[in-house]
């Protein structure tokens, strides 16, 4: 049966949060002599001498409505990484608990445990790259706390049965956080509308990718309203600045443009896949539900230097578990999607001369 209360670690359910100055007063006043801000202005011409809400309330309530969902279920961190590390932080008691992670798949779970000293246990993705669940089911032991499911997943592209999931959610007594950076450009549906029927589910997700603001540094988190109540216990009192809030309430006015961006790199995602076919060098094309395509090559090191020679950056996969010889490409604009392709004719053409000599 899962108990959230049994998987809190007790120095965090014995913790008194930082009460900051603007978590006691929030309201509207005259005169602010409360948090030692520089009341003399800042040295831009826009103001940035007030600390930020430290709740970001106006965000978590559009974000509500369009998720459909209430704003207590809503956590906003300074990246995903945030509520990745805070997951850490509230569960795991480290050297002690360990965390579950299905290889390959998003490398920071694996960096955030081992920072925060917790046990890894591993079940491979199968060679389909889907989800093994004997050997999720063998690799849970009554230490393991979270479970991460990367879905679609990073590298391989793929998103997993929303059932499956939910199974998963259904038979762990651990905590399943499921990250959906790139669910916006999947055939597969959120599991958010979930977080009602299932208390031990979190969703990650991340104004990185199809809202195209990575350098804003926000990412929601969506669970259950105990789980957020812990987010906020746990996290740094100001961790969304002033700047960031603001730039992100302007983005989510512009929701249809978000849209329309989101067909377009889903269309230039399938073009690319088409257009990677005539490689010979490419011996696989993985399929794909996310902003980028996985593909498997005769020779990862040769193309990725090739392609660096070209000024063209993709991610060399290559020494990832059940990825030898892949290369990770992120769907770029048409421009950028043609010009990889022209540079991968010229390593053909190039590959073609050496060899006959
Ligand atoms: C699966 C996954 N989750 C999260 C992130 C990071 O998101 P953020 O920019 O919000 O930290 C990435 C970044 O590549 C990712 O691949």
């Amino acid at each position: 049966m899962f108990n959230l209360e049994n998987l809190i670690r007790e120095n965090i359910k014995r913790l008194t949060p930082y009460s900051s100055a603007r978590k006691e007063f929030s309201g509207a006043a005259r005169i602010f002599l409360d948090a030692n801000e520089n009341s003399f202005g800042s040295p831009l011409s826009v103001r940035y001498n007030r600390y930020p809400d430290p709740l970001q309330t106006e965000i978590k309530a559009k974000i509500a409505e369009l998720n459909n969902v209430k704003p207590s279920e809503i956590f906003i961190g300074n990246g995903s990484d945030e509520a990745i590390d805070l997951l850490f932080r509230i569960f795991c008691e480290p050297r002690k608990d360990n965390i579950l992670i299905c290889p390959p798949t998003y490398g920071m779970y694996e960096v955030s445990a081992e920072i925060n000293d917790v046990l890894i246990n591993r079940a491979n993705l199968t060679e389909e790259f889907q989800l093994d669940l004997a050997a999720i089911a063998k690799a849970i032991d009554k230490q393991t706390k979270p479970l991460f499911v990367c879905s679609p997943n990073n590298p391989t592209g793929n998103a997993f049965a929303r059932q499956e999931i939910l199974n998963l959610a259904k038979s762990f007594n651990g905590i399943v956080v499921v990250d959906e950076a790139y669910i916006h450009f999947s055939s597969e549906k959120s599991l958010i509308d979930e977080i009602g029927n299932f208390p031990n589910l979190v969703i990650l997700r991340t104004f990185s990718k199809a809202w195209g603001l990575a350098g804003l540094r926000v990412a929601p988190a969506f669970a259950n309203e105990e789980i957020i109540r812990l987010f906020n216990k746990v996290k740094p009192p100001y961790n969304i600045s002033q700047i960031a809030q603001e730039a992100i309430l302007d983005a989510l006015k512009n929701g249809e443009r978000v849209k329309k961006t989101i067909t377009e790199i889903i269309s230039e995602r399938e073009k690319l896949i088409k257009n990677l076919r005539e490689f010979s060098f490419i011996t696989k094309i993985y399929p794909s539900d996310a902003n980028f395509v996985l593909v498997k090559t005769i020779d990862a090191e040769k193309i990725y230097k090739f392609l660096l020679d070209e000024q063209i950056v993709v991610r060399n996969r290559n020494n990832v578990e059940l990825c030898a010889g892949c290369l990770r490409v992120t769907i770029g604009t048409p421009e950028e999607n043609e010009s990889l392709l022209k540079s991968l004719r010229k390593f053909t053409t190039e590959t073609q001369r050496t060899q006959s000599f």
